[in-house]
């Protein structure tokens, strides 16, 4: 049995003071048996998370990590850097990076790379735009993504993939549970062709819209192995109600 997984992705969110008063409240009252759990703060507050984090339950990953290794790369944060500080998981290829930092499946693949070999546990993104679901793509892209990200990868043990429908993200338009179910099976179908991961023990997370009053629905369906949560993280509540609708 997979074990769910809910990582909370904060975006560009946040403050000292938020900070320390959300994750006080959600290491404080983590649910016994609940889902295994993962913030994903700022890059600014990533050491800060970590030593609130520190002996809880709480993992504490990135939003994105460079392709590079190091050297004269103005602004970025390696792989390794992250592993360094403390960080356990990074979020790879999410679609405000594709959309807005023009991120390619190649970009998001030498990311890929990066990040398994500095040992970082990686949840790589993919999804369908409005109009691609509208004009019947969305298999295509999405099996177009994974390949992009996933072939050729030295180690993908400890893959995890999340399924975030574009038009699904901050729109507060959840992809219903069996839209998301047949979409989560797919994904799964298609890992079965890729060289060196074990489909049946990858978990593949929903986002998009996930909330407190449907996160159990979406958790009910055979393929959906947890969470990648956005605005609802930033809540102590919702996130908390989240994290205690999967199963440890
Ligand atoms: P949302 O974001 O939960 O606010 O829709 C999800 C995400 O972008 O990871």
């Amino acid at each position: 049995m997979r074990q769910t997984l809910v990582v909370g992705n904060w975006k560009m969110h946040g403050s000292r003071a938020s900070v320390a008063a959300l994750l006080g409240e959600v290491v404080g009252s983590l649910p016994a048996g609940a889902a295994e759990t993962a913030v994903c703060p700022s890059y600014v507050h990533l050491a800060q998370a970590l030593e609130l984090c520190e002996g809880s339950a709480v993992a504490v990953g990135a939003q994105d990590c460079s392709h590079m290794q190091s050297g004269a790369y103005t602004g970025e944060v390696s792989a390794q850097m992250l592993v360094d500080m403390g960080c356990r998981w990074v979020i790879l290829g999410h679609s405000e990076r594709r959309q807005y930092h023009s991120e390619s499946d190649n970009l998001v693949a030498a990311k890929l790379g990066a990040a398994i070999e500095a040992g970082l546990r990686p949840i790589v993104c993919v999804g369908e735009t409005r109009e691609q679901r509208e004009s019947g793509e969305e298999e295509i892209v999405v099996a177009r993504q994974l390949r992009g990200a996933l072939d050729g990868q030295i180690s993908l043990a400890g893959l995890v993939v999340a399924y975030e429908p574009v038009w699904a993200i901050g729109t507060g338009l959840t992809a219903s549970p069996e839209q998301a179910q047949a979409m989560h099976a797919f994904i799964r179908k298609c890992l079965v062709d890729v060289n060196g991961i074990d489909a049946d023990a990858t978990r593949v997370l929903y986002g998009g819209s996930v909330k407190a009053d449907n996160a159990a629905e979406l958790f009910a369906q055979q393929d959906i192995d947890g969470a990648l949560v956005g605005g609802a993280a930033l809540k102590a509540g919702d996130f908390l109600a989240i994290v205690g609708a999967g199963h440890g």
